[in-house]
């Protein structure tokens, strides 16, 4: 497509194999951007680079774990290689199931902040400067509706969402006045793999309809409902967004 919204620009997006992430690759991709996304999963990147279709000039992918500062380089110099970097969505995160309070392991504490903070918190220093420095670019952080309000059982991850929406606002500040704008998406419960283990369930069908039923639009999200959003606040249309928490989650965090 030529005269996209993404006409020319460069994005990296983390987790681009599945769900939210694909569909956001998808998009960017559609609107005439070009696009290096990032997996832990390979065959799920390589799908995710057939649907886009287009040659490795415009589409690539890293295969690495966001977390480590080899996979960090690898994707600033493969998206660099593609011209200067205008997009930066932090869209890969790790839920890391249900616990107790009292019996939430750890390390499993650890990977969660290490997957949905860290991991941006890296990503995000190795891109700003040069974003400043040319006075443009946007950076999109995927929290979740679980980083607004708290639900009992994921510690970890709404602790960590929570931290993901806060350090959006505060980066927004800093860079607001320097061309560079940071905003962050909080979804509902969206039908991708990230819902897996609860889709294995013996109960699923029961946690399924729970979760429709959490949200007053009384469904899940599609994925394409969330990366619309993303894109939006990632697109020249959302100049004027800065610091902006958008809940996207069928009025779940409106009651
Ligand atoms: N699906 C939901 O219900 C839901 C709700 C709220 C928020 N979210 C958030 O949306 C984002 C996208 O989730 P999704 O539903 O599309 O999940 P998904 O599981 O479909 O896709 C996430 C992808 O990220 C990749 N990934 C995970 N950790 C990685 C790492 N360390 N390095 C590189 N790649 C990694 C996975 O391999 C996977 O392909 C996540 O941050 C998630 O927390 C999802």
């Amino acid at each position: 497509m030529s005269g996209g919204r993404f006409e020319g620009q460069v994005a990296i997006i983390t987790g681009g194999g599945s769900g939210i992430g694909r569909a956001t690759s998808i998009g960017f991709a559609q609107g005439g951007g070009r696009v290096v996304i990032c997996e832990l999963d390979a065959d799920r990147a390589a799908e995710t680079l057939s649907l886009i279709g287009k040659g490795p000039h415009e589409a690539t992918s890293v295969i690495g774990d966001l977390t480590t500062a080899e996979t960090a380089d690898a994707l600033v110099a493969a998206a660099g290689a593609m011209g200067d970097i205008d997009v930066l969505v932090n869209c890969a995160g790790f839920g890391g199931g249900r616990a107790a309070y009292d019996s939430f392991d750890p390390d499993l504490w650890a990977r969660i902040f290490a997957v949905n903070v860290d991991g941006p918190f890296q990503l995000i220093g190795r891109v700003i400067r040069q974003m400043a420095e040319r006075g443009k670019g946007a950076i999109v952080n995927v929290s979740s509706a679980a980083g607004l309000v708290g639900e009992p059982g994921i510690y970890g991850y709404s602790a960590s969402k929570a931290a993901i929406v806060n350090l959006t606002r505060a980066l927004a500040l800093h860079y607001a006045s320097r061309g560079v704008r940071v905003n962050c998406v909080c979804p509902g419960v969206t039908d991708t793999n990230f819902l897996s283990n609860v889709r294995a369930a013996p109960d699923a069908d029961e946690l399924f309809a729970r979760y429709a039923e959490m949200m007053p639009i009384g469904r899940l999200a599609q994925p394409s409902e969330v990366a619309e959003a993303i894109l939006f606040l990632a697109s020249d249309a959302a100049s004027f967004c800065v610091g902006s928490v958008l809940a996207v989650d069928g009025g779940w965090t409106a009651q």
